[in-house]
């Protein structure tokens, strides 16, 4: 067993394997060093709109100025490419060049499957071991913003992204309802177990009034930083490969809400 330090915490009596995992982390850090921040968008519970907030705060901010990624961490159902209207398939020869989309680079494992129905069936190390050679072999170039979609649970996908890469922190989504309110919580307990920071709640499908998102806050003792109204406009720009926050001034304005209230903790 080993001493080490993980994500700011000293581990006591660690399995000997964590030293991969730490020479794994350092390699990506040096990979990624062209990248300022990386902001993960995450909720252990499914559908609460991670890959909306994901893909609409991608897309605000390369509209705001920023050079932005956005790299589809949701491996076996890589919805990003849907909300994008892309069905583009590439050969996966390392480097891997992200494609630009309307000013964004995106990669996802959607871009290296040729048919969008068929199923992405890994089992969990698989997974960690995709989400790793991302990391190692992505020619992002110099980039304001990586945002990460990152699939719902707390298992294998999340957790292979929080123990790989030194990230800012989350942007943790929830909605009005309590389930998805005590998993926002369950998700942020997770990342502060592994030293990731959550840096703010985002209420989705809201009516305004973000009560479900100033309870996580409050468990999780952080901000609430904007809502998202639920709003039709999203399936029908989405089904179409249109970004909602490209062609709709509300929901422009909330993204650049939300932006203006997530303060990013200055690196040590
Ligand atoms: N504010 C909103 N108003 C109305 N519909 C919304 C809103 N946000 C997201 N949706 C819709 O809800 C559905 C789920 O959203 P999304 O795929 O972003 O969730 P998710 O958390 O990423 O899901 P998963 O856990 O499966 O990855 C989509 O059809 C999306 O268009
Ligand atoms: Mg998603």
């Amino acid at each position: 067993m080993v001493d080490v330090e993980i994500g700011g915490q000293h581990v006591h009596g660690a399995h000997p394997s964590i030293l991969n995992v730490i020479n794994q982390r350092k390699n990506i850090k040096e990979k990624l060093s062209g990248i300022k921040h990386r902001i993960g968008v995450y909720s252990a519970k499914g559908g609460v709109g991670k890959t909306t907030v994901a893909v609409n705060l991608a897309y605000t901010l390369s509209g705001m100025g920023y050079k932005v990624g956005l790299l589809d961490a949701d491996i076996d159902t890589p919805n990003v490419m849907i909300f994008l209207g892309l069905n583009k398939t590439m050969e996966a020869n390392y480097p891997l060049h992200p494609i630009d989309n309307r000013g964004v680079k995106v990669i996802s494992t959607g871009l290296y499957v040729d048919d969008d129905k068929r199923p992405i069936i890994w089992r969990g190390p698989m997974v960690g071991k995709m989400i790793r050679e991302f990391f190692e072999n992505t020619e992002w170039g110099e980039l304001d913003y990586l945002i990460l979609d990152l699939a719902p649970g707390t298992s294998d996908s999340p957790l292979s992204i929080m123990q790989l890469l030194e990230m800012d922190g989350f942007i943790l989504v929830t909605t009005p309802q309590r389930i998805a309110a005590t998993n926002a919580i369950r998700s942020g307990m997770m990342a502060k177990r592994l030293g990731v920071a959550t840096l703010g709640v985002v209420e989705n499908m809201s009516d305004g009034k973000a009560t479900g998102a100033e309870h996580v806050a409050k468990a999780l003792g952080c901000d609430v930083i904007g809502t998202v109204k639920l709003n039709k406009k999203f399936d029908e720009y989405s089904d179409a490969g249109e970004i909602p926050a490209l062609r709709d001034n509300e929901i422009k304005e909330e993204f650049i809400s939300i932006i203006s209230r997530l303060s990013i903790p200055k690196k040590q």
